[in-house]
Formats: structure tokens, C-alpha cells, sequence
């Protein structure tokens, strides 16, 4: 049995100020086709998984929004969390969910505000990674080929020579290294960008939470007694808060062993912030990317999302502007990745 966990409790911050805390960006469309993330998500993961067996885990906020734009999805399979703890909680909610349901599946974890460009490809990649995950007690990530020393992202050192059909042993897991290491591990060309994606048995990851987050589990497993029963939601309230705030790449793949690596060469994009809208969406003559009603003069490389107002350029090059009803964003595309600080400074001032 596949089935999958797609995580959708991020803030989003990065698109601000069209993604709020009440619509993250795997919520909106960031694409030509009009569809949100999280559906282009679900989308991408049908050929390998009924979509009764797709599970979401997200902020109970966010309940709504998920049904609204997922109506396929069972709704018990909507896994609301109470408070936002990162990933690792999201993905021990998502494995006893799916664990006491089947006796043992395979859980295909996905991000919800990631783009892929060749559907096939993907879905050929996990095919294979499911594979190697019913194997053996294997964790299984699909790794891209870095091309910039990204600090935010995590890194995969594989074994050249340890080879399973187009898998690679994993000799180990660095999340986020500093400036210097990242450059390093560009300079040494056998490290790979972790996307996030991973692939396991529910018995394998819960071993793993057993062994490097014994106090996750033990929470975990109060969680999982009560599914299904009416106290359910009274356990979740009462147990999820409690957990430790941990990603899954610290917590757990840090420090496990048995991963492998399965390069994924189906264009990989994870929409980091406005910058990747200009490389994402169709761009005009001029390289704009320019919606709602802008009239822009002599304007290049920019792009520009107007709100109710008549937006006007004239003369600018590579600059972002969004404009909402109670907010306007005017940056540079270089510096679009840098927004979390004004909401920083806005939660400072109140
Ligand atoms: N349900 C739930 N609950 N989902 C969450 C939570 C949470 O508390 N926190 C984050 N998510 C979701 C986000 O919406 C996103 O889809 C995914 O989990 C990953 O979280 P991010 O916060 O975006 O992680 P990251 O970008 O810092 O790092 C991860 O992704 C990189 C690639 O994009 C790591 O896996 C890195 O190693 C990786 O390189
Ligand atoms: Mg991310």
C-alpha cells in the first residue's frame, strides 16, 4: 500500500504581503494554470497514490482551505495540528494516522509549495522510491543537483560507488550548513540539495522516532491510541502541544542511517519568494511578469501584482511591487527573500 503525507502547516512568510497568516502561499497560485500548490501537489502524486489515501496535515486553521480546494480528500484524512511544532511532529501525526489505518504502507511525505516541471519524470522517481523504501528499513530522499551554495536548504553527501539501480547510499544528512560548508560541498560536486521529499515505511520512520525523538514518540503514541475514538480530538489538543518543535531534517535524518538518495531530474523548483515568480510565470515582452491593472512604461525584468488600484512604472528594472488592499510590498528582486524581516519588525512594533 502507497499513500502520502503532504505537509501544508508553513506560514509562508516569503510572499507577503499575498500570502497571510490566514492564506500561506501552498494556498495560492503561483502558476499560469490558475491551480494552488497544494492541488498542483495532489496532482502531481495521483498516478502513484489514490486520493483516499492522501493524507494533509496542516494547522487547524487551515481545515477550511484544504477542503475547499481538496474536496477529493476524505476528510478524516485532514489531520488538523493544534499549534504548528515544524515538520516532525507533522510527519509522526501523519505515520500513526496512516499506521492505524494499514498495517504497514509505504508514506510518500511532500511539501505543498514546491513546483515541478516534468510530471512523468516525478512520478517515475517515486515509483523507484517506493520501491527501494518496501525493501528494507530505508529512508529514501530525492535529492537535486545544487547549482548555488543555498544556505536555507538541507545537503546530501551520497557514495558514488554504492549504487541501487539509479539510488545512491548516503554517507550523511547536513541540514542548513553555513555559507563556507555550502560552498564547500559545491566545490566537492558529491553532495546533493535534500527537496524535502522523502519516502518510507510508517514501521521504519517510527523506529527512527523511537530511537531519536523517544519523547516525540511517546507522545505519538498516546496520539495514535485515541484515532478513531470519540476523545480523539481531546488527546491531539492535549498531547500535540507538548511535542517537541523539530523539522524531520534535524530530528531525524541527521542522524539515521540507511538513507539513500534518488536523483530527481523532473525541474525542481521551490518558490522561495517573488524573485521566482518572474522565472516561474509567463513573462511579457519586456521580461514582466505584470497582473491586474498596471500600466508600466519603459519597465523591465519587474514583476507586478496590482490589487483594486491603478498601479503606474515608468522606468524601473528588476523591481518587485505587490499591492493587496491594506499592504504594498515595493522591493528589488534580489532583496524579495528578505521579507521575513518586515514582519519581523511589524510583530516588534505590534
Ligand atoms: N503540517 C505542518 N506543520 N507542515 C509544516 C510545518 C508544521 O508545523 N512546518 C512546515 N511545514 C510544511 C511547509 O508548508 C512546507 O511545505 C514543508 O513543511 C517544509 O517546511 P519548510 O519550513 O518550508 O522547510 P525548509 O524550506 O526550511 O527546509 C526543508 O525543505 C528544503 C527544500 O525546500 C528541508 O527539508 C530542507 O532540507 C530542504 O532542502
Ligand atoms: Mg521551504
Amino acid at each position: 500500500k502507497t499513500t502520502a503525507l503532504i505537509m501544508a502547516g508553513g506560514k509562508g512568510e516569503r510572499f507577503w504581503p499575498k500570502s497571510r497568516v490566514n492564506m500561506p502561499k501552498q494556498f495560492l497560485s503561483l502558476t499560469d494554470d490558475g491551480k494552488t500548490m497544494i492541488q498542483l501537489t495532489v496532482e502531481r502524486i495521483s498516478p502513484l497514490v489514490d486520493i483516499k489515501d492522501v493524507y494533509v496535515a496542516t494547522n487547524k486553521n487551515y481545515r477550511e482551505l484544504v477542503k475547499q480546494q481538496l474536496p477529493g480528500i476524505p476528510e478524516e484524512n485532514i489531520l488538523c495540528e493544534p499549534v504548528g511544532r515544524n515538520t516532525a511532529p507533522c510527519v509522526g501525526l501523519g505515520a500513526v494516522h496512516v499506521a492505524s489505518k494499514y498495517d504497514d504502507a509505504v508514506m510518500i511525505v511532500l511539501p505543498s509549495d514546491h513546483l515541478i516541471k516534468n510530471n512523468e519524470v516525478f512520478a517515475d522517481t517515486f515509483k523507484e522510491a517506493v520501491q527501494i523504501a518496501e525493501e528494507g528499513a530505508n529512508l529514501v530522499t530525492v535529492g537535486i543537483t545544487p547549482n548555488y551554495p543555498e544556505t536555507g536548504y538541507g545537503y546530501i553527501k551520497y557514495n558514488q560507488d554504492d549504487k541501487k539501480n539509479n539510488a545512491y547510499s548516503v554517507e550523511k544528512f547536513v541540514e542548513k550548513p553555513d555559507l563556507e560548508t555550502a560552498k564547500s560541498y559545491l566545490a566537492d560536486g558529491t553532495y546533493l540539495w535534500n527537496s524535502g521529499m522523502f519516502v518510507w515505511k510508517v514501521s521504519t520512520i517510527l523506529d527512527c522516532f523511537k530511537k531519536f525523538m523517544p519523547d516525540t514518540y511517546e507522545g505519538l503514541l498516546k496520539i495514535k491510541a485515541a484515532v478513531g475514538t470519540a476523545d480523539e480530538n481531546a488527546v491531539l489538543e492535549a498531547e500535540f502541544p507538548n511535542l517537541e518543535s523539530q523539522s524531520v531534517d534535524y530530528g531525524i535524518m541527521e542522524k539515521a542511517d540507511s538513507i539513500y538518495t534518488l536523483p530527481g531530474n523532473f525541474g525542481w523548483d521551490d518558490v522561495g519568494s517573488w524573485l521566482a515568480v518572474g522565472r516561474i510565470k509567463k513573462n511579457d515582452d519586456n521580461s514582466n511578469v505584470i497582473n491586474g491593472n498596471v500600466v508600466a512604461v519603459n519597465t523591465r525584468g519587474c514583476v507586478i501584482e496590482g490589487g483594486e488600484k491603478l498601479i503606474a512604472t515608468v522606468g524601473l528594472r528588476d523591481i518587485v511591487v505587490v499591492d493587496t488592499k491594506d499592504a504594498t510590498l515595493i522591493t528589488t528582486k534580489e532583496n524579495a527573500g528578505e521579507i521575513k524581516q518586515v514582519l519581523a519588525k511589524l510583530r516588534e512594533e505590534g
